[in-house]
């Protein structure tokens, strides 16, 4: 009995502390997200080169500015009614622009194919 309970007690202490952890890495479950700071915005960029050469020289330049009233980059809860509209609407808003939003995002080169991909890893989501 008594062995038994000596060795469960490191593996439930191992669990709990697991479980802190990844509470304070990624919030566990259902906890609120927060938006991203500034600074976590302003540090992500896409994983494709090509991509993220596009992203920093255009949609960065306001989707990671808190003051310019896009959208941030992981900004999940922002991003989420936006996505909701699907990817025809979120392509026409980025090549003919929406309120703030210029058209083209101040990227004349991108295909539909990499605004898309843009605009996936900055709402952090899929887009169908
Ligand atoms: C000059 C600033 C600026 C740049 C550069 C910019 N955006 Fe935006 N974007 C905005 C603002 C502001 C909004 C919010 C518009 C609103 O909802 O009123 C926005 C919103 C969006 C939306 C959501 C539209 C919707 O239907 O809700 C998409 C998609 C988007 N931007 C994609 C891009 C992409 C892709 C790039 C880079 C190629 C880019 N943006 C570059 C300012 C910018």
């Amino acid at each position: 009995m008594r062995a038994s309970r000596l060795t469960e007690k490191p593996s439930l202490c191992l669990a709990l502390v697991g479980c802190v952890f990844a509470a304070l890495l990624a919030g566990c479950g259902e906890e609120p997200k927060t938006p991203p700071t500034r600074s976590e915005a302003g540090a992500a960029r896409p994983a494709d080169a090509e991509l993220a050469q596009v992203y920093d020289n255009s949609c960065k330049l306001c989707h990671a500015n808190p003051s310019a009233g896009a959208p941030l980059t992981g900004d999940i809860k922002a991003w989420e009614p936006r996505v909701l509209q699907g990817a025809d609407t979120l392509l026409d808003h980025a090549i003919n622009g929406y309120n703030g939003m210029p058209p083209m995002g101040m990227c004349m080169q991108c295909s539909q194919e990499q605004f898309l991909a843009l605009i996936a890893f900055m709402s952090g989501q899929q887009i169908q």
